[in-house]
């Protein structure tokens, strides 16, 4: 059968203040009425019913989700005992399946997105799963636009397989977060695309993988699938010695049979950062993005602005390009074209206590 993991446990740092431990980027709604992680969980409706749909995130965020998305049985909320990147997010899953059902296909997807085509979406979740049941690692690529250094990248080659219409290519090599020269020489090739983050394959495919390129990772699978996924005292010690690692460095950049569906039309966005937004969500006339009632805005462009608490009055006059976001005790105000940056200060930040 067909399965659907959802990676549930990153924190979304550039999305700061609004995104904090207590609140990841994937419970944030931005706009909607349901939440990024609801949203992630509609697109399957019809296509992955939600006995079939698993969710991996930590202790602490698991309570928030299953109330966010009741229809999910509960024993289908994975709990890792510790992040340890999304290598280990894949062989939990993979190893809970595969004592389950060895001939399951998993798809691998993020919690954390924004698809607008969720027609398309679901037909490439069908071309998919035809191309992983072939026996290939299979990606979706995301035309770039540009140089972007937080992707992976991916090189197409021949084409290997047509299906419903779609053709599959071979891939050629995957590159995770190139410096920004190589980035630009991929991007300019047109031969290259962006990761989307969203993997599929078999899972006794993907268990051969791990064997192969993350032993460590293979041994607590090993485990997990002897002793039982709910016996955690018995895999617990090692898996608290992993090593983080993610999919991408740990084992896309290096497995064969890697495949990748261009999948251009999904109106796929990650909304890493404030910036993104403009992408994500409709602006007024003068091009701002009000995500708060109280916002008085005299001659003012280009500019979004979020207040969490709907008392207080935001007033900006004579100002574009800027990003104002007030919440909680913080408030952040930010040139559009520096939204990438606000990593650097959540670091600061922490460094500092
Ligand atoms: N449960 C769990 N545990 N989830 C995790 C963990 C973990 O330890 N680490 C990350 N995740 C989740 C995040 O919440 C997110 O939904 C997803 O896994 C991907 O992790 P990110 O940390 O956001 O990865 P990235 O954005 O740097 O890079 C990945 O995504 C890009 C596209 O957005 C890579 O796959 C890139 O190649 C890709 O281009
Ligand atoms: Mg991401």
């Amino acid at each position: 059968s067909f399965y659907a993991v959802i990676m549930a446990g990153g924190g979304g740092t550039r999305l700061w203040p609004l995104s904090r431990s207590v609140r990841p980027k994937q419970m944030l709604k931005l706009g909607s009425e349901r939440t990024l992680f609801q949203q992630a969980v509609d697109r399957l409706y019809g296509l992955v019913p939600p006995e079939r749909i698993l969710v991996v995130t930590g202790a602490e965020m698991a309570m928030d989700l299953q109330k966010d998305c009741p229809e999910i049985p509960g024993d289908n909320y994975l709990i890792e005992p510790a992040p340890k990147g999304t290598a280990a997010v894949v062989g939990l899953a993979a190893a809970y399946l595969y004592s389950k059902d060895r001939q399951a296909v998993m798809a691998i997807l993020t919690a954390d997105h924004v698809i607008r085509d969720v027609a398309y979406f679901q037909k490439i979740l069908r071309v998919a799963d035809e191309a992983a049941r072939l026996g290939y690692l299979v990606t979706l690529g995301i035309h770039p636009t540009s140089p972007s250094t937080g992707y992976g990248y991916i090189q197409r080659g021949q084409p290997v397989a047509e299906i419903n219409q779609q053709r599959v290519y071979q891939v050629l090599q995957f590159k995770e977060k190139p410096d920004a020269d190589t980035a630009r020489r991929m991007v300019e090739s047109g031969d290259h695309d962006w990761n989307s983050g969203m993997f599929f394959w078999k899972v006794e495919q993907i268990r051969r993988e791990i064997a192969n390129q993350l032993p460590e990772l293979y041994q607590v699978m090993i485990q997990i699938e002897n002793a039982g996924f709910e016996r955690q005292e018995e895999w617990l010690p090692l898996w608290m010695k992993l090593k983080p690692e993610t999919i991408d460095y740990g084992i896309m950049e290096r497995a064969r049979q890697v495949v990748v569906i261009p999948a251009a039309g999904l109106g796929w966005n990650d909304v890493g950062s404030w910036d993104s937004l403009f992408e994500v969500l409709e602006s007024d006339g003068n091009g701002n993005i009000r995500l708060s009632d109280q916002w008085l805005a005299l001659d003012s462009q280009k500019t979004l602005v979020l207040c969490e608490d709907d008392q207080r009055l935001i007033a900006t006059i004579g100002v574009e390009n800027l990003i104002i976001v007030d919440s909680g005790n913080v408030l952040l105000v930010c040139h559009k074209d520096k939204a990438q940056s606000v990593r650097e200060l959540v670091q600061i930040l922490k460094q500092s206590g």
